[in-house]
């Protein structure tokens, strides 16, 4: 409550509320923007009160907006999952973005997106946040490539135990992560060959005004994602997660083309990993 205004976001309704005084005055409605829908009679000093105070929460309420959404699409995956006739394929992809892969189960987190097995392709559309929507050694094989990087610690642990949990007892995972440690001593020794080819060759700050398109708005790019990257990993933190999730043998391996993205920035930029 700031100022007699309330934000109610109801879960059920799928929906944010901002209420003044008890009194329902806007309701916003978003698949990620922000849009406030005021109800006749609402004074104008009322509604910039409103806009003013939403603005200001306006990560709060994305925020709201994204778990609703995400709470909506895997309800929608459990529903779809159960309506298969056939176990998905034992191949998992996961934080899969463009890299669907026929005869896998690609898994990622797309408010927009559908849960669909389509020419060959088996999409789940699911928050990965919330563990793997599979049973217990249902999976032979586990490939994640700059996806673990993406959530936050405890998400992430959690991730992992969820990988030991559906793969069996002799299935392997494979990992490629940022290579944050080359990234960092790139920077830390100005090595302007390898930041210059990142910054020319993968036009990786295209996006930014010419004034910010130095070595350290290139080592905040890489690290921070555009702000969608929540941890760092290298192969020691890594390993003891690992470990801690149930896996026994873990090695740090070089680039394998029989199962990795073949992207120069990726290879570039990465480091791997398999564990069983
Ligand atoms: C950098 S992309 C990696 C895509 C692909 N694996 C690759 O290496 O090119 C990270 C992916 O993680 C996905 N992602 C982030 N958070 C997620 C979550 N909570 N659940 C499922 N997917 C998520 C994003 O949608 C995005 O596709």
């Amino acid at each position: 409550m700031t100022d007699g205004i309330s934000i109610d976001v109801d879960p059920e309704a799928g929906r944010v509320l901002v209420r003044q005084g008890g009194r329902a005055v806007a309701e916003v409605v978003s698949d990620g923007a922000l849009r406030l829908t005021f109800a006749e009679g609402v004074p104008a000093t009322v509604q910039e009160a409103v806009r003013r105070h939403v603005r200001h929460l306006r990560e709060t309420i994305r925020s709201a907006f994204w778990e609703l959404r995400s709470h909506a699409v895997n309800q929608a995956t459990r529903a779809f999952l159960a309506t298969l006739e056939e176990p998905v394929p034992g191949r998992l992809n996961i934080g899969c973005g463009r890299d669907l892969r026929p005869g896998w189960t690609n898994i990622d987190f797309n408010p927009r997106a559908e849960s669909h097995v389509r020419d060959g392709v088996t999409y789940l559309n699911w928050d990965l946040r919330f563990g793997i929507p599979l049973g217990d050694g249902s999976a032979d094989f586990l490939h994640s490539s700059h996806f673990l990087e993406h959530l936050r610690f405890e998400e992430g642990l959690h991730l992992l135990r969820e990988c030991r949990r559906v793969l069996k007892p002799e299935g392997t995972l494979r990992f490629a992560l940022p290579d944050f440690k080359a990234t960092f001593r790139a920077y830390v020794e100005d090595d302007r060959q390898l930041l210059d080819y990142a910054i020319r060759e993968h036009r990786l700050l295209d996006h930014m005004p010419p004034f910010a398109r130095t070595y350290a708005d290139f080592i905040s790019r890489s690290v921070y994602e555009n702000y969608e990257h929540k941890y760092v990993w290298d192969m020691e933190n890594v390993t003891a997660c690992l470990r801690n999730a149930g896996f026994a043998d873990i090695r740090q391996t070089d680039y394998d083309p029989a199962v990795d993205i073949p992207d120069m920035l990726r290879r570039r930029f990465s480091f791997y990993l398999t564990a069983t």
